[in-house]
């Protein structure tokens, strides 16, 4: 079995796990999570979103949030940035990491952004240009890549035309996200090569969502094509608030563990990993999702 030697875990626990959790969480107890995952090793954390706070409450603190992180050396705070109007949010809270994201459907970008696709496209695009000009990196998400919940299947084609338009506007990566959680591992592995024809197979990530189980199995899946980008959420948080009944991402901790057991590096401490998520899930009242956290793995 042809795997990487290296993983990179881009954590989105305090942002794509966090906006959907209708109990309110402080801005200090986002911060404390957020400096607990950096603790652990972990270098990519996105931490916010510059949206409307009528439409996700839960990321109204983003300003908060980027200024009360204790910044480490080494690890990249990103944000969401749907529009101008926020990246000009995040510009004023010195981000230096922003992501833009579109669905593969229509139908998904009406409830999500408002918008179709195509104009959806036409509202990154000046966030794009405009964040490089500030030296500011861009990451992307396509996401609804193995079913949508309003449209239902997805052409793949689709997702590998758009994962090269964000490509050549100069994002540079794409994750590519199963939103509602529905993708299993041969459908995962012909979204990823369809997409892989137009873009650099390291210029891809994966950002599975658990709600049918198949999250790890869609990992492994696609590792062996040569996929070394990961997006996890701590405990499992999260879920979509644009796609009902999604659940949260693929946990950090299972991730962790899976890698480890083939051997693929991450530098990253696990049982730190699980004691940030058993932090966060207290303050949510609620148990870690994560299997290997609710099997009491120590390390
Ligand atoms: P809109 O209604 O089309 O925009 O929403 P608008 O320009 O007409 O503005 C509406 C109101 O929002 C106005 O306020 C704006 O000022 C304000 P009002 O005049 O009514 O008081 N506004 C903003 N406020 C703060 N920050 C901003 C901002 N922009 C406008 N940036 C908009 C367009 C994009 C704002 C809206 O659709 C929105 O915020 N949507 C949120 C989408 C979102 O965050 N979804 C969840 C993340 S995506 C996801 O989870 C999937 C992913 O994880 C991948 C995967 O799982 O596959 C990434
Ligand atoms: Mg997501």
């Amino acid at each position: 079995m042809q795997l990487p030697k290296h993983v990179r875990l881009v954590e989105v626990g305090p942002r794509d796990g966090l906006q959907n959790e209708s109990t309110p969480v402080s801005a200090e107890t986002k911060i404390e999570l957020i400096n607990r995952l950096s603790d652990a090793g972990i270098v990519n954390i996105e931490s916010s979103s510059f949206v409307s706070p009528k439409w996700v409450p839960q990321m109204g603190d983003a300003k908060s949030v980027f200024s009360g992180i204790t910044y480490k050396e080494g690890v990249t705070y990103s944000a969401l940035t749907p529009n101008m109007r926020g990246l000009e949010g995040a510009i004023e809270s010195d981000v230096k990491e922003v992501a833009v994201f579109v669905a593969a459907t229509d139908e998904f970008n009406q409830k999500n952004l408002n918008r179709t696709t195509k104009d959806c496209m036409a509202q990154i695009e000046p966030v794009v240009v405009a964040a490089l000009e500030q030296g500011i990196k861009v990451r992307s998400y396509v996401s609804c890549i193995m079913g949508c919940p309003y449209a239902g299947d997805v052409n793949p084609a689709q997702v590998a035309a758009l994962a090269k338009e964000l490509v050549d506007l100069g994002c540079y990566e794409v994750s590519l996200g199963d939103t509602i959680g529905k993708g299993t591992p041969l459908l995962a592995q012909t979204v990823f090569e369809e997409t892989a024809k137009l873009v650099p197979i390291n210029q891809l990530a994966a950002h599975f969502h658990d709600t049918y189980g198949q999250a790890l199995a869609n990992l492994l899946a696609v590792l062996q094509l040569g996929v070394s980008v990961i997006d996890s959420s701590v405990a499992g948080l999260g879920g979509c608030p644009y796609a009902k009944g999604a659940s949260g991402n693929v946990a950090t901790e299972d991730v962790l563990y899976m890698l480890k057991g083939l051997n693929i590096e991450t530098g990253i401490d696990l049982p730190k990993v699980i004691a940030a998520g058993n932090f966060i899930t207290e303050h949510l009242g609620r148990a870690n999702t994560s299997k290997i956290a609710l099997a009491g793995f120590s390390g």
